[in-house]
Formats: C-alpha cells, sequence, structure tokens
C-alpha cells in the first residue's frame, strides 16, 4: 500500500462548459447551463493554506463575478432541474466551496465498475491515475459471472493498474457464481480475511470500515459481532464505512433493509460517512439516524457512488433527506481531515456535474 499522505494534491477534472450550480444545505452540486461555451473546468487543490479552494481562480469569478449574473445563472440551473434533465440535483443556498490542503489524505473511488466490453470503467480509471490516495471499492466491481478470467480481462486493464492501493468490498455480482473465488482471489489479503470479506484499516486520523454486505450481517452474526467490537476498540473521533448496499436510496434497486443492523451500530458508534454502491448513480444524502430521521448532530452522511463504470440507472421519487443526484460515471474524492472532512465527486471526461462540500466529525 502506497502512504496516501505521500500522494494527490492535483485533480484536474475533465469535461467542458460554463458551470452553474445548485446546492444541498452542506454542498454544492453544479450542471452545464445551456448555450455556454467550453472553458478550462479543472479544479485543482492548491498546496497554500491561504487559497484553499477547489475550484479555479476562472470558476470563482464566473460563480461570484457578479450578483445579477449568478442570479441568472441560478435561475437557468434550477429551470433545467425541474425540467427533468440529467444530473437531477438537490436545490437549497449556496454555501462557499470546501476548503481543502494538499496534505489531506484522500480516499477515493465507486462501486459497480467493469462492465465489459461497453462500461465506463476505462474512463472512470483515468480518474484515478491522477488522484492519489488509498482506492475503495463499493462492490459489484465485475460484471456478470466474475470469474477469475473476468477479473484479470476486464477490471484488470482499467482499475487494476490500482490494485496496490485498493481496499475493496464485494457486491452482489462478486458472490455470482458462489464463493466468490474471483473476487477474493484477485483481491488477495487487501480484500481482508479471504470468505469474510470485512476488515478496517486507518488513514491518517481516520478509521476505515469495509463491510460485506452479502453475508449474514444482522444482529447475533459474526460481521455484526466483529464490527462492535472493531468500533469498541477504535473510539477515533472520524470514521468511514462503506459497503455494497445503501440502506437508503432513490434510484431503481431502492434500498436494502437488511443492512439496517450495520447501519445502527455504526451510528451508536459515531461513524460519520457510509459509502455504497448497487444503485448505478451518485447519490447524497444529509445526515440520518437509521430510522431515516435527519440527525444534524449525530447522523450519518450516505452516499451511493455505484458509478465507477456499469450502465447507468436512472431515479423514481427523490427519498428523504436526499441532498443531490446524478446520473453519470465518475469517482468520489473524500479529503480526510483532522476533524472532518470535505468530499469532491468527480465525472469523466466530457461529463460537466459537480458536487462537493464539507462535513465535521461527531
Ligand atoms: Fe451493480
Amino acid at each position: 500500500m502506497r502512504d496516501p499522505r505521500a500522494e494527490h494534491a492535483l485533480d484536474r477534472a475533465a469535461g467542458g462548459g460554463v458551470m452553474g450550480y445548485v446546492s444541498g444545505p452542506s454542498g454544492y452540486s453544479e450542471q452545464p447551463v445551456p448555450g455556454s461555451g467550453p472553458s478550462d473546468s479543472g479544479r485543482h487543490v492548491s498546496s497554500d493554506p491561504a487559497s484553499r479552494w477547489l475550484d479555479t481562480s476562472s470558476r470563482i469569478g464566473a460563480r461570484w463575478g457578479s450578483l445579477a449574473g449568478l442570479v441568472a445563472l441560478a435561475a437557468v440551473v434550477l429551470s433545467s432541474a425541474r425540467c427533468g434533465g440529467t444530473p437531477d440535483s438537490g436545490t437549497g443556498p449556496t454555501p462557499p466551496d470546501p476548503p481543502v490542503s494538499a496534505h489531506d489524505p484522500v480516499l477515493v473511488g465507486a462501486g459497480d465498475i467493469a462492465m465489459c466490453p461497453l462500461g465506463a470503467q476505462s474512463a472512470t480509471a483515468l480518474l484515478l491515475d491522477r488522484i492519489g490516495g488509498t482506492v475503495f471499492t463499493t462492490g459489484d466491481n465485475v460484471y456478470d459471472a466474475p470469474t477469475p478470467a473476468k477479473y484479470a480481462d476486464c477490471y484488470g486493464p482499467a482499475w487494476g493498474r490500482h490494485l496496490e492501493r485498493t481496499r475493496p468490498v464485494p457486491g452482489n455480482h462478486d458472490y455470482d457464481p458462489p464463493g466468490s473465488s474471483g473476487y477474493f482471489g484477485y483481491f488477495g489479503e487487501n480484500a481482508g480475511p479471504k470468505g469474510l470479506g470485512y476488515y478496517s484499516y486507518d488513514v491518517a486520523t481516520w478509521h476505515v470500515i469495509a463491510l460485506n454486505s452479502q453475508i449474514g450481517m444482522q444482529a447475533g452474526s459474526a460481521q455484526y459481532a466483529w464490527l462492535q467490537s472493531d468500533l469498541a476498540a477504535n473510539p477515533v473521533r472520524c470514521t468511514v464505512a462503506y459497503f455494497h448496499y445503501p440502506l437508503f436510496s432513490s434510484s431503481q434497486n431502492g434500498p436494502t433493509a437488511s443492512v439496517r443492523d450495520l447501519w445502527r451500530l455504526l451510528y451508536d458508534g459515531g461513524a460519520d460517512v457510509i459509502l455504497n454502491g448497487n444503485d448505478h448513480v451518485y447519490e447524497r444524502f444529509a445526515p440520518q439516524d437509521p430510522a431515516g430521521r435527519a440527525d444534524a448532530a449525530r447522523g450519518i452522511r450516505q452516499f451511493t457512488v455505484g458509478t465507477g463504470g456499469a450502465t447507468l440507472y436512472g431515479f423514481g421519487t427523490p427519498a428523504p433527506n436526499s441532498e443531490v443526484r446524478a446520473s453519470v460515471h465518475g469517482v468520489l474524492k473524500l479529503y480526510l481531515q483532522a476533524s472532518g472532512y470535505a468530499w469532491e465527486f468527480v465525472p469523466v471526461a466530457g461529463q460537466s456535474f459537480r458536487d462537493g462540500g464539507t462535513g465535521t466529525c461527531h
């Protein structure tokens, strides 16, 4: 494993066009302004603490150049969102962009990845090429029957070049055919104990927990007991967990109630962020409790990031507390700071959707 603290610093997202943005209570998201011309839509992380912002000065200028322009921009974007276009995003007040440092450790990844021959796994792998840190996956790493050959021939040429720094979890497709031999054989020790698939590790001051939602996870299961012990043994301020099935979803596969016991343990243990896949979309929720009630004080913020390359899904009725939704391929980048975090959704080349914001650890 490479040291994530020694890597990352520059992330220049591809795509063009002047960006408008709409935001949820704790972040912002962006979508193209119809009729805008191409422009540098890259964003970077500066090592200068006085200018630690995600966006280039040109984009800041586009946002803050004039109040009238900003109001007009918002009107266009909101109008576009109401027309049902993709991406479909939340609305709300606009906070400033999240400040990040070039020294912030990074966790970056997605789920639902390699679908040959037509998936976008090569495009999302290109994003990883320029983002340092630890790579997570949220399962369904390769489709359909993921034999060892499928891992080698489909996942391998794309995300496989980041195998050394990848800490995966399995999804339902990784257990088809039964036994998940392809999954555990391909990822080896980076996937945790063979046959179990749940494990934890630390990134700087953060505790990171990888769970397996394809095996027993209810109260009384071995995995449940392990998670209980792991949380008790790691009483750090900031914790992130990831597994395949989301408890909350506005997309077509929908919520998976069987992960609620794990969610409750994580909530009681003070976890801050949960990352999921299974629905092939990007969705961000406000902090919630395991019953789905908004909880700004102790709630967990869930991101669904099934955007690694598999065919994208759409959305139905937005679930409660869903803040941002988009059908777009890309990766989620989490900056793991000492007492909080910043997130940035980085789309594949040619896509303009953005999302970013900050949160504070419990
Ligand atoms: Fe999937």
